[in-house]
């Protein structure tokens, strides 16, 4: 591990001059695109950060105060694995790829500058957060994540300088040139160009958006491409915790909210977020998650599969069959203005199966938001809408579907939105509860403290020395 290095890395940099000199150029933009897009108002603060410094599964994060401009975003691989094969698709079998097989190189540099567009976006949408934050834990919360998501891009710039040559670099390069939400040079996912602007947003986002980004991760870990496969797993290790941040901040919300339910019904007469707002974002996050799977046929997962470049979710451990070449799924498409069943080859029904994982997943966070609220003596529910409900990419895209996936007319749809998505009134509402609260050990109305602190710490300690 080579800690004391401009980069830190355990990729032997310092071996590869002509690799270190091109990231150390690259390194200033990076930090003048933290400096311009990231965390605004407290660049020069102490946060109590953890900081990878290892991969192994012990002890490979140190916690300490940093500023974020001097956070030692670095270069860190699993270690590789001798002999390690292709693990699935038509090369099943065959020795991982080391460097980027010719034939399947667009496609590579595809998935990878995909990926890495996604790292820097979500640290642009959460950028004024800050300013207010509901406690200094959850400050520092957002800080963390906001910090590994630059280390992240950090992994994807790696990749590309190091296995691609002159394009590698300029797609590096445009990497810190969109921004989210920009009309003219937008992030290239729909759901990292939406306003992450509040606190509900933020833990929402990081449920179900940074919780795709699990099931996109997975399904790289198992690469054939072994730098890819390698960089992936390290980067599932800190993604745990952004999705920790933000099921815990929404059970959090869902616990204060039922609290506050029984001082007043209306909760927003004692500064509580309504538990329709809340099913409300969890309708918009989740739909435009879902999106970020991909569409429902296609042949680009069958084509990434057949390469041996994308796999299942846990494709070593779920499956037998590696080949995937015959068998089926049938999913439901609209036809005619119905919704229909159609058979799908399996290899080109690979992004609904992933989605399929992905929504399991979902599903468990909801119950644990359930268990809150029947903790707190409450009998309503919160739910997961349908995944044929509000979407813009794939099968159901162009159509009115309602939140239990059912057809319905551009009117009706029209006349039920302010009931099924956040309205300008909502996310107003929410954000007049957003002020910021920077006490030690004290917490904002709408949401409850967390059970525990980080890493051994109270929920009383200064995460934050402003
Ligand atoms: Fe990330
Ligand atoms: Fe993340």
């Amino acid at each position: 591990m080579n800690l004391n290095e401009r980069i830190p890395n355990n990729v032997n940099l310092s071996e590869d001059k002509r690799l270190q000199r091109a990231l150390e150029k690259w390194l200033p933009n990076f930090l003048s695109w933290w400096h311009d897009m990231g965390p605004e108002g407290f660049q020069e603060k102490d946060v109590w950060l953890r900081t990878a410094i290892d991969v192994g599964s012990e002890g490979w994060a140190h916690f300490d105060y940093v500023k974020m401009p001097e956070y030692r975003w670095g270069i860190f691989l699993e270690p590789a694995q001798p002999d390690a094969k292709v693990g699935f698709g038509d090369n099943f079998g065959a020795p991982a790829y080391q460097e980027v097989p010719g034939e399947f190189r667009n496609a590579l540099r595809r998935i990878i500058v995909t990926q890495g567009d996604t790292e820097p976006a979500s640290v642009e949408q959460q950028r004024r957060l800050g300013a207010t934050c509901p406690s200094l834990y959850d400050l520092r919360n957002l800080f963390q994540v906001n910090v590994e998501e630059g280390r992240h891009l950090w992994a994807m710039v790696y990749l590309l300088h190091a296995y691609f040559g002159r394009d590698g670099r300029d797609e590096a390069d445009a990497l810190l040139e969109r921004r989210s939400g920009n009309p003219d040079k937008p992030s290239i996912l729909e759901a990292f160009n939406q306003p992450c602007d509040d606190w509900l947003n933020f833990y929402a986002f990081t449920m179900f958006t940074d919780r795709d980004g699990k099931y996109q991760l997975s399904a790289l870990a198992e690469s054939g491409f072994e730098p890819l496969a390698r960089t992936c797993k390290f980067m599932l290790t800190e993604e745990e915790h952004h999705m920790f941040v933000g099921d815990t901040g929404l059970s959090r919300v869902v616990k204060r909210t039922a609290q506050l339910m029984k001082e007043n019904e209306d909760v927003r007469e004692v500064g509580g977020i309504p538990l329709d707002i809340v099913q409300k974002y969890i309708n918009f996050w989740f739909s435009y998650s879902l999106d970020l799977f991909g569409g429902e046929i296609s042949s680009n997962s069958a084509d990434f599969f057949a390469a041996g470049l994308k796999g299942r979710f846990k494709e070593q451990e779920q499956y037998t069959d590696h080949i995937a070449a015959e068998g089926s799924f049938t999913m439901m498409v609209v036809e005619n203005g119905k919704l229909v069943p159609r058979e799908v080859p399996l290899r080109n029904a690979l992004n609904e199966i992933l989605r399929g994982e992905y929504v399991k997943d979902c599903e468990k966070g909801l119950a644990r938001w359930n268990k809150a609220l029947t903790d707190e003596g409450m009998s309503q529910r919160l739910f997961l809408p349908n995944i044929r409900f509000h979407r813009h990419v794939g099968e159901y895209a162009g159509h009115n579907l309602d939140l239990d996936g059912n057809l319905i007319s551009k009117e009706e749809f029209e006349a039920k939105k302010s009931e099924w998505l956040p309205t300008k009134e909502d996310r107003e509402y929410v954000g007049s509860l957003m002020k910021p609260v920077t006490e030690v050990g004290k917490i904002a109305n709408w949401i409850a403290p967390p059970t525990s602190g980080i890493k051994g710490k109270p929920f009383e300690f200064e995460y934050v020395r402003l």
